[in-house]
């Protein structure tokens, strides 16, 4: 074979050439540049050429030979970065996987904050059943035989007894009053406990109705607790949750279970009192119910009425998420709408 024809060969062989490891690398090594290899041979053959061709094929060998060493020492190169990086099998310069964070639901954010509010003066947290017998939910609660909360539209019953024993007719709990009952029968005063929890009733639902929601109850029993003691727990209450502008008022109401009874406005969250159409251009929000344990549920739950007196509050945990994030239907609460819940991330 003619010289120019090998070195041609030779030049295509190291194109084609494949080095993607060290092993393959010192094959090239050898093969193309080693005492022995290739090139070495291809001087050996320069010295049988004719004088006056020598500077032309000599010059060709010295390209071949600078060809080689470059992919030698560019190989060399790209392997030694590309171990560097998968040390430990891992590729460090491949991109991260990111991992989606979800958020709380704002009806735990604001059932937290709720309780920690209260925890904060020595209030306990307790929680009853939803399941509920007709003793914790109504008769001992003071309502009587046939008041109409007990009415089938209210309230879903599940099982009705022959009317001797309320804590054999169950039904799902229509607030958590329930609590209060559950917590007097087991404890001995002084009783300071916020009880949250889902409440039932049979309603049809709708933006501003909801057959279950969220409530937060209120119990605080002692020696010498009075009406003004509840107005200033709850204007605490207001404050810290709405903020130090917050203001309440307390307007005349009844439950079975407290009397005196009332309903508990914030000043307006948005107007400050003003006027808005949030508060319908009263400038007061109903936020909670409220009133002093009406002595005959005090006796009904095993604590003496004539040595003890307590005040109790309830409150919807939609409504006051309502008033924080201005959610205007009760129904996306319970949807699962991951572009609603998403909204909720940098809450807490
Ligand atoms: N249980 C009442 C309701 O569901 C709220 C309430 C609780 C009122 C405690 C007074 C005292 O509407």
């Amino acid at each position: 074979m003619e010289l120019k024809e090998k070195i041609e060969e030779l030049n295509g062989a190291i194109d084609s050439a494949s080095i993607t490891n060290k092993g393959e690398q010192e094959a090239f090594r050898i093969q193309f540049l080693g005492s022995k290899g290739a090139i070495k041979n291809l001087y050996e053959l320069l010295k049988s050429v004719p004088n006056e061709s020598k500077k032309e094929f000599g010059q060709l060998i010295n390209e071949v030979r600078a060809k080689a060493e470059t992919k030698l020492t560019t190989a060399e190169d790209v392997l030694a970065t590309s171990t560097q990086n998968q040390s430990h099998g891992l590729d460090l310069t491949r991109p991260g996987e990111t991992t989606e964070l979800g958020a709380r639901h704002p009806l735990s954010i604001v059932r937290n904050e709720i309780l920690e509010i209260f925890k904060r003066i020595g209030f306990t947290v307790s929680e009853g059943p939803e399941i509920e017998d007709d003793w914790h939910n109504f008769s001992a609660l003071n309502f009587p035989p046939n008041h109409p909360a007990r009415d089938m539209q209210d309230t879903f019953f599940i099982t009705k007894g022959d009317g001797t024993d309320p804590k054999k007719e169950m039904a799902l709990r229509t607030h958590t009053s329930s609590v209060q009952v559950r917590v007097m029968e087991n404890s001995k005063p002084p009783i300071r406990t916020v009880s949250p929890g889902r409440v039932y009733r049979n309603e049809a639902i709708s933006a501003r109705a909801h057959c279950f929601f969220h409530q937060v109850e209120g119990l605080y029993i002692d020696k010498d607790v009075s009406f003004a003691d509840l107005k200033q727990t709850l204007l605490y209450f207001a404050k810290e949750l709405f903020g130090e502008k917050a203001n309440i008022r307390m307007r005349p109401s009844y439950f079975p279970f407290t009397e005196p009874s009332a309903e508990v406005d914030v000043s307006c969250t948005l107007c400050h009192g003003k006027g808005c159409n949030v508060c319908k251009y009263t400038g007061w929000l109903e936020i909670l119910g409220c009133g002093m344990v009406d002595p005959n549920v005090l006796d009904a739950s095993g604590i003496d009425s004539t040595v003890y007196t307590g005040f109790a509050f309830g409150m919807g945990i939609e409504r006051i998420a309502q008033l924080k994030y201005r959610v205007t239907d009760l129904r996306l609460y319970s949807e699962n709408d991951i572009r609603f819940l998403q909204q909720f991330k940098a809450a807490h």
